[in-house]
């Protein structure tokens, strides 16, 4: 059937999130376990957490909605995954690896915060507060993440520095 109003695309969107979350706590395991560098190993670890939190609270949003959990899959997060995954068996183990491993977290990060500000846009448009406000949080997550992956990323080109951040 085709997606005729903003509602049912909104929904459609919703499903896709609720897709690619459920992807990336079976995705966020591997990495942690690819990662060398502990505090990367700990950020993914952190990300599979909130995770499993923010695909609670897509069913969530889902169910109010009465709309069905697995109506769609997202292809595009299949395919960053894989890359991921691919990338991480031919990079060497160590820190080569844990920069592979960070260049495509980021790209999953940078995905995922496309879909929630569109998701957040069009709770805000059809006027559903609740929804707006727990999207608008997981955004704010996504968007933490991919900050401390940078940090991450900065302090293993500049050990030096990322101590004196840490610090201070
Ligand atoms: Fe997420």
């Amino acid at each position: 059937m085709a997606i005729s109003g903003l509602r049912d695309l909104y929904i459609a969107e919703l499903q896709e999130a609720r897709s690619f979350e459920a992807l990336l706590t079976e995705a966020l395991p591997k990495m942690a376990k690819a990662a060398s560098e502990e505090q990367l190993r700990q950020a993914f670890e952190q990300h599979l957490e909130a995770t499993r939190e923010q695909l609670g609270s897509v069913e969530a949003l889902l169910n109010e909605a009465g709309a069905d959990l697995k109506a769609h899959e997202d292809q595009s997060m299949k395919v960053l995954i894989e890359q991921s995954q691919k990338m991480a068996d031919m990079v060497v183990e160590g820190p080569l690896r844990d920069a592979a491993l960070i260049a495509s977290a980021q790209r999953i990060e940078h995905y995922e915060i496309a879909v929630y500000g569109t998701l957040a846009t069009y709770a805000k448009i059809l006027g559903l507060d609740n929804d707006h406000q727990i999207l608008s949080g997981i955004l704010g997550e996504e968007k933490d993440a991919d900050d401390l992956l940078t940090d991450i990323a900065i302090g293993m080109v500049n050990p030096a520095g990322a101590e004196k951040e840490a610090g201070g």
